[in-house]
C-alpha cells in the first residue's frame, strides 16, 4: 500500500459536522454500548468525509477522535489505512477509477487516459473545482467491466467516449445517468435477455398445483382391473382311516356306518364321551355295547401302537 498523508495546509485548523448531520451520528452510536463508541469510527468518519466536501482534513479527524473519546493517534490510523477515506481534498466529483484484472482487461488504461487529459494527474483537482480522479482497486461490479464510481454512483460498461461525455455533463453541471452505459439492464445480457424468455414462465402458470387424483372434483379415476377369479382353497383331506375292525366287536358293517358317520380313526373313537357314546349306539340300535367291549379302551390303545397289548387284552378283532 502506498503511504498516505495528509494535506494539513489545505485542511484549515477546525472542523463542524453539519447540523443535519448530528442526527446520523446519533443513530451510528446508539448501535453501540457506552463503553463501546469507538466502534462508530468508520461511520463518523465517513459522515466526517461527506461533510468536508469529499476528504478528511486532520481536524475533521480529531473531531471524530473527541467525539468519541479516542487518541488522535488511533482515528489517524484507520484513515490512513482505508483508501475509501482521501486524505487531501477532491473535486465536487470525484472519480474512482477501477484498474483491477477484469477491469484492466475491458479497457481501463483507456480510461485512464481518458481521465489524464480531460481531469490532469491522479487526485490533481480541476481549477473549476469540479473534477478529480485515481485509480482504485476493485469495486465489485466486474460483471460491468470496465467502470468508475463518481462519488456515490457507479458508471459501468464504459467506453473512452462514454466515460469521457459523462465528464463533459459534470463539469457543466448536467446530470449524469448512472449504471451501464450500453443496452443492458444492470449486469443483465446485453441486448436483452436471450434465455428463459417464455412468458409462461413468468405468469404464474407454472406454478399452479399439479391436479391430484385424490382433490375433490379431480377426474374419476381409471377403472379398477376386474377382479381375479377366486380359488377356492382346498378343502383338507380327511386323515387316513384306520381299520376299525381292529376293535374287537366291531364288524364290516358296524365300520361303514361310523365311516358313513364321519367316523375313521382309532382316536377319534378313543375321544369319545359317555354322551357319545349313548348317541353312536341309539344310531345302531343297541345300549351298553360299546362299553362291554370297551370300544373307547381298545381304540385308545391301538391309537397309541400298543397293538401286542391290545392283541393280548382283547383279542384281535376282525380284519
Ligand atoms: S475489477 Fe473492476 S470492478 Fe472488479
Amino acid at each position: 500500500m502506498a503511504l498516505r498523508r495528509f494535506d494539513l495546509d489545505a485542511g484549515g485548523s477546525s472542523f463542524a459536522f453539519k447540523p443535519e448531520t448530528e442526527e446520523k451520528i446519533a443513530f451510528w452510536r446508539g448501535k453501540y454500548p457506552a463503553d463501546k463508541q469507538r466502534s462508530a469510527v468508520i461511520p463518523l468518519l465517513w459522515l466526517a468525509q461527506k461533510d468536508n466536501n469529499g476528504w478528511l482534513s486532520e481536524p475533521a479527524m480529531r473531531e471524530v477522535a473527541d467525539r468519541l473519546e479516542m487518541p488522535y493517534i488511533r482515528v489517524y490510523e484507520v484513515a490512513t489505512f482505508y483508501t475509501m477515506f482521501r486524505l487531501q481534498p477532491v473535486g465536487k466529483f470525484h472519480v474512482q477509477l477501477c484498474g483491477t484484472t477484469p477491469c484492466q482487461l475491458r479497457g481501463a488504461e483507456d480510461l485512464k487516459e481518458v481521465c489524464t487529459k480531460e481531469i490532469g494527474k491522479p487526485m490533481h483537482v480541476t481549477d473549476d473545482q469540479r473534477l478529480s480522479w485515481e485509480e482504485v482497486e476493485c469495486l465489485g461490479a466486474c460483471v460491468n467491466a470496465p467502470m468508475v464510481q463518481i462519488n456515490d454512483d457507479y458508471f459501468e460498461d464504459l467506453t473512452p467516449e462514454t466515460l469521457s461525455g459523462i465528464l463533459s455533463r459534470l463539469r457543466n453541471g448536467a446530470d449524469a445517468k448512472s449504471g451501464p452505459q450500453v443496452a443492458r439492464v444492470n449486469s443483465a445480457p446485453e441486448g436483452g435477455t436471450s434465455v428463459l424468455t417464455d412468458p409462461a414462465l413468468y405468469d404464474g402458470s407454472k406454478s399452479r398445483l399439479a391436479e391430484l387424483p385424490n382433490l375433490p372434483g379431480a377426474a374419476a379415476p381409471p377403472p379398477a382391473p376386474p377382479p381375479a377369479p377366486k380359488v377356492e382353497p382346498e378343502a383338507p383331506k380327511p386323515p387316513p382311516a384306520d381299520d376299525l375292525k381292529r376293535i374287537n366287536g366291531i364288524g364290516p358293517k358296524f365300520e361303514q356306518m361310523l365311516l358313513d358317520m364321519g367316523v375313521r380313526t382309532f382316536a377319534q373313537i378313543a375321544g369319545w364321551s359317555q354322551e357319545t357314546v349313548v348317541s353312536i349306539e341309539a344310531k345302531f340300535g343297541f345300549k351298553d355295547r360299546i362299553d362291554r367291549e370297551k370300544w373307547v379302551a381298545q381304540a385308545r390303545m391301538l391309537a397309541e401302537g400298543r397293538i401286542d397289548e391290545h392283541d393280548l387284552i382283547f383279542g384281535r378283532g376282525k380284519d
